[in-house]
């Protein structure tokens, strides 16, 4: 009701959570467009509701069709996961249906979401779709490293969006960009525990939107699955991804610092539909500066396509060391690209 009256307003209003409280919140839906400016103090926690009964559904909360929203305050929004974890079936079953996202932004325009904390999510943490012009700035992730699918923020048919100076400290991965994702700004970031920033994955289904435009930098990585990394699934499906900078970046006992997957397919998948090579084209890729310790010798892959090869990789100033026995190498297949500065480990392309 209160954010009904809010957006109905004339120039836009506040809606307040309370410092003082817990609120036990079911699955919301904030429904725009509104009537000016919309701002979501959020001081005390929410909860959402640990029952079977919210195990399934989209989502836990969803703002709909807002131009012009500021979201911030000291609270929480606790999702409550622990829960309903267990009722995750992802890593077996890839038509598995998902858990509830903490919160989802779906076809919002114009948003600044400061300081707010997301704990626990069932799925996700937040999710972007088809939405312009978003800012997350001093956000803070937090579940369990071996917590299912809770990605950080994931983001999807979505153009203008910066996250800066943020905490992500979750079980899959902290950021993940899928299909019409177009000029993305992270930097700033620490993540860990997690799977790293993954872009992908694409390919999966047919008629998917091309990425572009994707910048990560100043950001530090500890201890995740994975760095930087871009995957595509073993699919006949084309689309393009193009135009992306990583720089900057501090690895700390990473997994795989630097990847390039094009034969990704879970659990045999790709049996189900149609086994191919990918066709997703990766171009102009530019890696500068990367620094630190890979918990594997191979620091650097790059599995591309046969059919439609990396094109455009760029190395420059990469200094990897391997955190064991012997020096760290690299992989290249199908890989197209040029090197400049030192390079720990020794550029294979
Ligand atoms: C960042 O958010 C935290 C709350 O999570 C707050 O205490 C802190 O003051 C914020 N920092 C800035 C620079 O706004
Ligand atoms: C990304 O953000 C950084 C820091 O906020 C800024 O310096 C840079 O110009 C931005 N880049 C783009 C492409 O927006
Ligand atoms: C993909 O796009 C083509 C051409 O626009 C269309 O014919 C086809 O039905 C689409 N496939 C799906 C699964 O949407
Ligand atoms: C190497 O790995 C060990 C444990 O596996 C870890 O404690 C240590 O911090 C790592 N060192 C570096 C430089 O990452
Ligand atoms: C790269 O591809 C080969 C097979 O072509 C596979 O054995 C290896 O596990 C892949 N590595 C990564 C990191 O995807
Ligand atoms: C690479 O990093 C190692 C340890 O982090 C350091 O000792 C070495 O000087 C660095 N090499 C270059 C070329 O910067």
């Amino acid at each position: 009701m209160a954010w009904n009256a809010a957006c109905a307003n004339n120039g836009g209003g506040l809606v307040l959570v309370p410092a003082i409280g817990r609120f036990l919140v079911l699955p919301l839906l904030l429904q725009g467009p509104c009537n000016g400016f919309i701002q979501l103090q959020i001081d005390g926690d929410l909860l959402a509701s640990p029952d079977k009964a919210f195990v399934s559904g989209y989502y836990w909360l969803q703002i709909h069709q807002v131009n012009n929203l500021a979201i911030h305050g000291l609270g929480r929004l606790v999702g409550r996961g622990q829960t309903a974890w267990p009722y995750n079936t992802c890593s077996t079953d890839a038509s598995c249906t998902r858990l509830p996202i903490n919160l989802i932004f779906q076809s919002v325009n114009i948003a600044r979401i400061r300081n707010i904390k997301s704990f626990h999510s069932k799925s996700f943490h937040f999710a972007l779709n088809g939405c312009n012009d978003v800012l997350f700035d001093n956000v803070t992730v937090i579940a369990p490293s071996d917590s299912p699918n809770t990605d950080g923020i994931h983001i999807s048919m979505s153009t203008g969006i910066t996250i800066q100076n943020s905490l992500i400290a979750t079980g899959d991965d902290c950021i993940s960009l899928g299909p019409g994702s177009h000029t993305v700004n992270i930097t700033n970031v620490h993540c860990g525990p997690g799977h790293g920033i993954s872009i992908g994955s694409l390919g999966r289904y047919p008629n998917e939107s091309d990425v572009s435009g994707i910048t990560v930098r100043d950001t530090k990585f500890y201890g995740t699955m994975n760095g930087v990394r871009i995957k595509t699934w073993s699919s006949s499906y084309q689309s393009v991804l193009s135009n992306v900078a990583f720089l900057n970046l501090e690895m700390h006992n990473v997994n795989n610092p630097i990847v390039i997957d094009q034969n990704y397919c879970p659990h045999n998948a790709c049996q189900q539909t149609k086994v191919s090579e990918s066709r997703v084209q990766i171009k102009d890729v530019k890696y500068e500066d990367i620094r630190g310790s890979s918990s594997i010798q191979a620091a650097v892959t790059f599995n591309c396509s046969q059919v439609a090869p990396c094109q455009g990789i760029v190395l420059q100033n990469i200094n990897l060391t391997f955190n064991g026995t012997g020096s760290s190498t690299s992989i290249c297949q199908n890989v197209r690209g040029s090197s400049f500065g030192p390079q720990l480990p020794p550029c294979c392309f």
